[in-house]
């Protein structure tokens, strides 16, 4: 039987209340009740889209989407069909359109879809709207750190640049089925790297470029790349980071490791640091400016399965080391460019802003991919969102005209401390749709994009989605509904979320539980790179026959989802992923530290925060410099992004008799809910406990 989105209270009509949709909205009364950890309001608190704004958008109404939502899930594959249908396909794809197990308990894991059909996903993105007459439209803005630094490329100019690359890349050995290192800042290489990449079918793994050598040693030695591309140094706000050096050094470590790269491809970003003044080792590194440029600006397509890999990209779990998660080429094209075509209310017109880093998946589906299948504008800025100044987000926007903005609650956060007068002081009148991603938004912050931000005029797309999911799960359609401020809202087409409690049993209606998906989509991953039944077991056997998310999840009594964070030991720091138990294999490399444990804990402006307990080794003395060095472990051993806030002193940890560490009283403790403990007998040395409260404020 198939379950729609619920809406109950008749107010499937969106314009009830438009009277009230625009200002008024920030002062009507609200009326909050706690469900799970995330605040739902009450019927007053409900933002009913504007009726003009409704009745243009590629969703006007919940009637319609209910309409498209159902035909997708009754007949996935005419549904997908028809979307993917808009692309190039050199063969259409089989008779049977996907295929599917995800029911541990009947076998191997297996989601495949368009297989049998040929395209190239460079092809679509550039060719193909050059084709249709986009060739002079603008596909890149770029804006440098520094104000006043900008630079653009066509879509001709883009495709010129990728196929000068695909063509280095193929000089230099580099075939389909390779894999590429990428380790590049904001610089419009990045997402040439990524495309050229593409249009030759070499695998590309873009290391975000705040990770440290060993972490991108750890990923060199994983998925052995013919050619890593960086860039010489990058300016960040007023420092200069010296990328070169890190893949330096994680080079001549993964050497030693056996994993030898016998190329880099170094583009020379002579703002940040001079060609003459970069260490240099002349068998191995190339400068992008000598060679690239010289190649032919046409470059042939490499044809490919749609369930050929695209790209691998490493993300941290809830034990272990990092895993490369695996997207195929066709489902994640197709997937992409809908959910951005959809969530975003697309338009030709739009001017599109994603403040992600292509280094994580949102920078690869809605800076890169997304965006350019769909023939936008992309916005592409190389520094910090406060640099030099609060105000330069919006500074930015007033600049290119921005209309559709998209960021993390992380930095609506910061800015919305920094005060209103950095943003009142530029006009945002381009502004037409806000979007969110990374982590829960609380109501505050969501209401202070949308009031002062969006001066109550932009639906904000709250898009709730993974690594993993390749693309937007349950996400507004603007224009489509009323909006709760904190709520995801509803499912996209295709999508069928399911919570369920403890043993694994869906719930209905109102609930609250663990968030599963109960079959596949065309952007799901297709496993992790190298270990399919860490595939298996990490996403599928939690509960038989789902999609385990790793996150807890509400459902209130209109249907709509509210997501509350991740239920497993994944911490999630200004919407940066960070496993436990990578940084405390960090923490305990450190020669001095026995012992140590990780939990998350509640940060104003980033969400959570890294709270680590460390017992030191035998003898050694606590103290201010030691804190030091174990943060500086951690970013050495991963990167500053995950440096831990604090570092509490434990002369043990708190232990069952069979040497688990029991995380629940850990986090209260970090908390300081000391009121909360819970049962402390059944501690090995329940003693532990009071030892660490003693040490609270040490
Ligand atoms: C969290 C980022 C609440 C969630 C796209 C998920 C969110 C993890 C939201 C994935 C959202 C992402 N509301 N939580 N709108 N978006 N998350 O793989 O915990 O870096 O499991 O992908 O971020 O992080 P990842």
């Amino acid at each position: 039987r198939l379950r729609l989105p619920a809406m109950t209270n008749n107010l499937t009509t969106t314009n009830r209340h438009s009277h009230l949709s625009a200002r008024n909205s920030a002062v009507l009364k609200r009326k909050a009740v706690v469900i799970g950890e995330a605040v739902a309001s009450d019927d007053a608190d409900r933002i009913f889209p504007d009726q003009d704004f409704a009745q243009q958008a590629h969703v006007p109404n919940f009637e319609k989407y209910l309409e498209m939502y159902t035909r997708s899930i009754e007949d996935p594959a005419g549904f997908w069909s028809e979307m993917a249908d808009s692309f190039y396909w050199k063969k259409k794809w089989g008779q049977q359109v996907n295929s599917e197990n995800l029911d541990i308990t009947k076998g191997n894991i297996k989601i495949e879809w368009f297989k049998g059909g040929i395209t190239n996903i460079c092809y679509n993105c550039l060719d193909r709207n050059i084709e249709s007459g986009n060739g002079e439209k603008i596909a890149i803005h770029w804006e440098g750190n520094d104000r006043g630094v900008d630079d653009s490329l066509t879509y001709n100019q883009l495709l010129d640049r990728v196929c000068q690359l695909a063509n280095y890349l193929k000089e230099s050995g580099v075939k389909k089925g390779d894999s590429v290192i990428i380790y590049l800042p904001m610089l419009m290489e990045l997402p040439i790297s990524m495309l050229a990449c593409a249009r030759i079918g070499a695998v590309h793994s873009v290391v975000f470029a705040g990770f440290s050598a060993e972490s991108l040693e750890q990923r060199i030695i994983d998925c052995k790349p013919k050619i890593v591309i960086t860039c010489n140094a990058v300016k960040r706000g007023t420092k200069v980071i010296n990328l070169k050096d890190i893949v330096d050094s994680a080079l001549s470590e993964s050497s030693q490791n056996g994993v030898h790269v016998d190329l880099c491809l170094t583009y020379a970003n002579e703002l940040a640091k001079k060609r003459e003044d970069t260490k240099w080792q002349k068998e191995r590194d190339v400068w992008w400016q000598d060679v690239v440029p010289k190649c032919s600006t046409k470059c042939d397509v490499e044809w490919v399965d749609a369930e050929d890999p695209l790209f691998l990209l490493y993300t941290s779990g809830s034990t272990g080391k990092p895993k490369g998660v695996l997207h195929t080429t066709g489902g994640y094209m197709v997937y992409t460019a809908a959910t951005f075509k959809y969530a975003f209310d697309y338009k030709p017109s739009d001017i599109y802003w994603c403040t992600a880093d292509c280094g994580w998946i949102t920078g690869h589906s809605y800076v890169a991919y997304g965006p350019l299948l769909n023939g936008a504008t992309v916005l592409v800025y190389e520094g910090v969102p406060n640099y030099p100044d609060p105000g330069r987000c919006w500074d930015i926007v007033d600049k290119y005209k921005v209309t559709i903005f998209y960021t993390a609650p992380t930095l609506v956060r910061s800015l919305m401390r920094d005060g209103n007068e950095y943003v009142t002081r530029y006009s945002r009148k381009s502004l037409r749709v806000l979007g969110s991603v990374g982590e829960p938004i609380n109501p505050s912050a969501w209401r202070w994009f949308y009031d002062v931000v969006g001066d109550s005029r932009c639906p904000i797309s709250d898009t709730w989605w993974q690594t993993e999911t390749g693309g937007f799960m349950i996400t507004p359609l603007p224009g489509a509904w009323p909006q709760k401020p904190g709520s995801a809202t509803f499912p996209f087409f295709g999508v069928q979320p399911a919570i369920v409690d403890e043993k694994g049993k869906e719930m209905e209606g109102e609930c609250s539980g663990y968030l599963c998906v109960k079959a596949s989509w065309p952007g799901a991953f297709r496993t992790l790179f190298g270990d399919h039944e860490r595939y298996e077991t990490t996403y599928f056997s939690a509960f038989p026959g789902y999609y385990f998310s790793g996150d807890g999840c509400s459902r209130d009594k209109d249907g709509y989802y509210w997501l509350t964070g991740r239920v497993d030991d994944v911490i999630n720091v200004s919407g940066h992923r960070i496993g436990t138990a990578e940084v405390e294999s960090a923490l305990v490399s450190h020669p001095k530290c026995a012992e140590a444990a990780v939990v998350g804990v509640e940060h104003e402006v980033k969400g959570q925060c890294i709270y680590a307990f460390v017992t030191p080794v035998e003898g050694v003395e606590y103290s201010e410099d030691l804190k030091k060095s174990l943060v500086l472990s951690v970013r050495t051993n991963i990167g500053a992004f995950a440096a831990p806030d604090k570092i509490h002193w434990a002369p043990g940890l708190p232990k069952t008799r069979s040497g688990k560490i029991m995380r629940r009283i850990l986090r209260k403790i970090a908390s300081r809910q000391l009121d909360e403990l819970g049962d402390t007998s059944t501690l090995a040395d329940p003693n532990v406990v009071d030892q660490l409260i003693a040490l609270a404020d040490s």
